[in-house]
């Protein structure tokens, strides 16, 4: 599946990712308040078509207060499945109880699934993470307060809070809270290769993974994990070529979604993933990055054949 990233899970972003195989998406976490009042950028992050399916929407919030004035104009939308975040560890976030602070109250993160479960017309799942720090995991009780509110899966998150998207990630704590639970387990954390994919399956028994930073510039990994797990092949990464017929599909979704000017300037995080790893490509980058006009930036993405593909992931 792929996880949920802020900043970057849009429609164009999901459906290049649903291409290769991610069999579930979830649009990045949306404040209750904000879907309350239908503001102009949470209708955009709600932005959806047939083909984006399934989807999760995920939200946050810091209590039950704004749910079922969220849950009301979520009605307007079409998805299949809602996320509650309690992982972000922001500052901006956690500072207002909201994201991992919830790891802190697994009671009220109890209870504020409980009023989703109740009043969703989709199944209600979990993000959480191992706990707040070092000194205090404890997703093992979170999650079994939450599987006792009616969700109908977790995602874990396999770092505390502290750790934010470095160091360790704790296969041992995701193997603990799958063990304890009932409902289906996803795993996330460190998912950016095959082989990484695999020891997260294989050292925590997890029911699914879902891939976050694994999946930038890189929709291949989907395919990659699809046919090992499906087929026992292992196939390498793509070829110039098709790194640049992607590339050429996404900057054309982005641009239907949001037009030319912005579009580009949207896409400009999308051309570095797409062309790490390619040695000497940065005056291309910055020539890509001085247009502001679709036809030029198509043809500077035409030069990447002159480049040889990065070397597969391992
Ligand atoms: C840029 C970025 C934005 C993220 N935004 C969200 C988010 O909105 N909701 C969420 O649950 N997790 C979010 N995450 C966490 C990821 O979903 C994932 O759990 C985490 O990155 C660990 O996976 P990875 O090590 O494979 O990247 C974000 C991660 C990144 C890197």
């Amino acid at each position: 599946m792929l996880a949920p990233m802020a900043g970057v899970s849009d429609l164009p972003f999901r459906l290049i990712n649903r291409s290769f195989g991610a069999s579930l998406a979830f649009t990045e976490m949306i404040d209750v308040r904000a879907v309350s009042h239908r503001d102009k950028r949470t209708r955009k992050m709600l932005m959806s078509s047939p083909e984006d399916r399934p989807l999760g929407v995920q939200l946050l919030s810091a209590d039950e207060k704004y749910l079922a004035g969220a849950l009301d104009v979520l009605t307007e939308h079409d998805f299949d499945l809602l996320d509650f975040n309690a992982a972000c560890p922001t500052p901006k976030v956690t500072r207002k109880g909201k994201g991992a602070a919830l790891l802190k109250e697994p009671r009220k993160l109890a209870a504020i699934l409980k009023v989703l479960v109740d009043h969703a017309k989709v199944p209600v799942t979990v993000k959480i993470r191992t706990g707040w720090d070092a000194d205090s995991v404890n997703a093992r009780e979170v999650a079994l307060y939450a599987e006792d509110a009616g969700i109908s899966a977790l995602f874990i998150h396999g770092r505390t809070k502290t750790q934010g998207y470095s160091g360790r990630v704790d296969y041992r704590n995701i193997k603990e809270v799958k063990d304890a639970l009932k409902i289906p387990v996803i795993a996330s954390g460190d998912n950016l290769s095959l082989s990484l994919i695999k020891r997260m399956f294989d050292e925590t028994g997890c029911d699914g993974v879902a891939v976050a930073r694994g999946a930038l510039g890189n929709p291949w990994i989907f395919r990659e994990a699809i046919r090992f797990y499906h087929d026992g092949i292992h196939i390498t990464g793509p070829a110039m070529d098709e790194r640049i017929a992607t590339i050429k599909k996404h900057f054309d979704l982005v641009i239907k979604c949001s037009g030319e000017e912005r579009g580009i300037g949207i896409f400009r995080k999308f051309l570095i993933w797409y062309t790490k790893g390619l040695r000497g490509v940065k005056p291309l980058r910055d020539k890509a990055f001085r247009t502001n006009r679709k036809d030029q930036f198509l043809e500077i993405v035409e030069e990447l054949r002159k480049f040889d593909s990065p070397s597969p992931s391992l």
